[in-house]
């Protein structure tokens, strides 16, 4: 069970694996994600389900390595089995059905926009992407995001490719030109999800966001999700992970994600820091 079927590297950082997980695949829909452990005395971390394949029984994980257990994670190769994988996990994406949408994805934030991408397509919106990285060589997916797009466009913050700037730029550029989409969704680090409602508060666009605070039991009862939006308290395990980007209080959810960040450095350094990891 569990086991990794196929491995892809993305970028340097960033991998991509091809799990069986036979329940998961045949329950997964898009903007649910699973809890892992790599090993019996590691953490559990959660990952998008990036796709899913019913019939084969398979889902798809896609991940940056930027700490310890993910780049554990990294280390296994095919046939190599992950310890525990429990999901699907959290509500799927609330997605129209019509119109216009305009996907903006950062970094590894393309993986979980994807299975968005692929159902927007199924059901005949008009899709228009926006994906972006710090440099050309860190773009992950692009082909399979142009699969299902009516537009794309890759934005590059160094210029080496495409639109020299962040993804927010290119979407405001498109607003001021004209473009009025139905919704937006924008994935990937915080700053950049920030950056992407605050363009699009000005037009009155819907914009969701998929929230990747710490996560520990990812099923409602640890709280160490919590994330204030409409000045209520959610769970982004359960309640989300999408929400409505203009609701989020965004500078309590970074002050909460880097509560971690020495244990996490150590951690990355492989210290011992006051326990295991
Ligand atoms: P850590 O030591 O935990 O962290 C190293 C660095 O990464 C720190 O700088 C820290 O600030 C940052 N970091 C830690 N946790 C997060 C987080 N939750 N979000 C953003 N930055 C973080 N990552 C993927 O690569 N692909 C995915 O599809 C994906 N989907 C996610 C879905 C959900 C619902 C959530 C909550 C998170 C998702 N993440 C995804 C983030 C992923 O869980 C973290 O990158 C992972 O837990 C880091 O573990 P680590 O031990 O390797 O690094
Ligand atoms: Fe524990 Fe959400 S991860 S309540
Ligand atoms: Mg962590």
């Amino acid at each position: 069970m569990n086991q990794i079927l196929k491995k892809r590297v993305l970028t340097p950082v960033t991998k991509e694996i091809v799990v069986s997980a036979p329940h998961i695949a045949r329950k997964a829909q898009p903007g649910q994600f699973v809890i892992l452990r790599v090993s019996e005395q590691g953490e559990r971390i959660p990952l998008t389900i990036a796709d899913y394949n019913r019939e084969e029984g398979t889902i798809t994980l896609v991940y940056q390595e930027v700490g310890f257990t993910t780049k554990l994670l990294g280390k296994l190769e095919p046939n190599d089995t992950i310890m525990d994988l429990a999901g699907p996990l959290g509500l799927p994406a609330e997605l129209p059905e019509k119109g216009c949408v305009v996907a903006v994805g950062g970094g590894v934030g393309v993986a979980p926009l994807l299975p968005k991408c692929k159902e927007l397509h199924k059901r005949g919106v008009n899709l228009i992407s926006i994906v972006g990285a710090r440099s050309s060589d860190l773009i992950i997916l692009e082909q399979e995001v142009k699969e299902c797009s009516d537009e794309l466009c890759i934005c590059t913050d160094d210029g080496s490719r495409g639109f020299h700037g962040f993804v927010s730029d290119k979407l405001k550029q498109m607003l001021e030109n004209g473009l009025k989409p139905d919704e937006v969704v924008a994935i990937g680090p915080m700053p950049m999800m920030k950056a992407t409602c605050n363009v699009t508060r000005e037009y009155g666009i819907k914009t969701w966001v998929s929230m990747n605070p710490i996560m520990v039991d990812g099923t409602g009862m640890c709280g160490a999700c919590r994330v204030t939006v409409a000045g209520e308290t959610k769970f982004a395990c359960v309640d989300g992970p999408m929400f409505d980007g203009h609701l989020v209080d965004w500078d309590e959810a970074w002050r909460r994600a880097n509560t971690y960040r020495e244990q996490e450095k150590c951690a990355n350094e492989r210290c011992r820091c006051g326990g295991e990891h």
